[in-house]
């Protein structure tokens, strides 16, 4: 599946932050085309911050990202149109239904349903009424289907029923193997490593491993205790929804 292709983006020996306080610390990362990466760690690790940073949302207080082979300068909207899609959590517009929303998105209703089926009988429903895995289907169906280089994926899955985060991240490693990079922060730790190809840790905004999911096998434990309280609260409070 790997492309051994240019990487995408590039973080080198990055720090990011807010004010003048960076809470990601000399990170280096790369996405490539074709592969798909998982970013995991507690909460307050610096996830979240690091794909500001890379979508262009946060600027760089010391090192650099690069997008596309060169030093990364502009805003999110601009890296949008040359093939940058974010997904964060619950990002469609609730009081469209879910067809005006594919149409904002300027994404064919046709080409949305090919890849979730589940979205026809509710295309005239207001995409507030979905459930939290149907607005995340809408909300990957807008990001994949326009063809995108690269996908930051922030807690895509956050919440949802096991069934539906294998959906999600099927989606997403379907559309690697067509050429996709991903990088995906995700809370279902083992779920994610069964797609991705390559994995960074971040605890307390510094990368503390890296490598392939075989590679961490060994740390799961570790991994996951390390974040798993958390998880338990966020599963807890929304998989009613579901
Ligand atoms: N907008 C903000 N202003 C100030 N501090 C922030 C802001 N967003 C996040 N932080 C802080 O930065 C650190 C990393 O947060 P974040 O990147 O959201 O972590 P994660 O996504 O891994 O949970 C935390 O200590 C958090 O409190
Ligand atoms: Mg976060």
């Amino acid at each position: 599946m790997h492309d051994t292709g240019q990487p995408l983006i590039e973080a080198r020996a990055l720090a990011v932050g807010y004010g003048a306080q960076p809470v990601v610390h000399d990170l280096d990362l790369e996405v490539r085309p074709g592969e798909v990466v998982a970013l995991l760690g507690a909460n307050g690790a610096g996830k979240t911050t690091t794909l500001r940073a890379l979508s262009g949302d946060l600027t760089p207080m010391d090192g650099e990202v690069r997008w596309l082979g060169e030093a990364a300068r502009a805003p999110l909207h601009r890296r949008a149109r040359q093939g940058l899609a974010y997904v964060g959590e619950r990002t469609v517009f609730t009081r469209l239904h879910t067809e005006d929303n594919l149409r904002v998105g300027r994404v064919a209703t046709e080409q949305a349903l090919h890849l979730f089926p589940e979205l026809e009988k509710r295309l005239k429903t207001g995409a507030g009424m979905l459930s939290g895995g149907e607005q995340q289907m809408l909300s990957l169906a807008r990001a994949l289907c326009r063809a995108p280089k690269l996908l930051l994926a922030d807690e895509l899955s956050l919440g949802l029923a096991p069934l539906v985060v294998d959906r999600l991240l099927r989606a997403v490693r379907e559309a690697a193997d067509r050429g996709l990079g991903a990088l995906l922060v995700e809370q279902h730790v083992r779920k994610v490593l069964d797609i991705a190809d390559r994995v960074y840790v971040l605890q307390r905004g510094r990368i503390t491993m890296a490598g392939t999911p075989k590679d961490l096998r060994g740390n799961l434990d570790a991994i996951e205790s390390s974040y798993l309280a958390a998880k338990a609260t966020a599963e807890k409070t929304t998989y009613a929804t579901d």
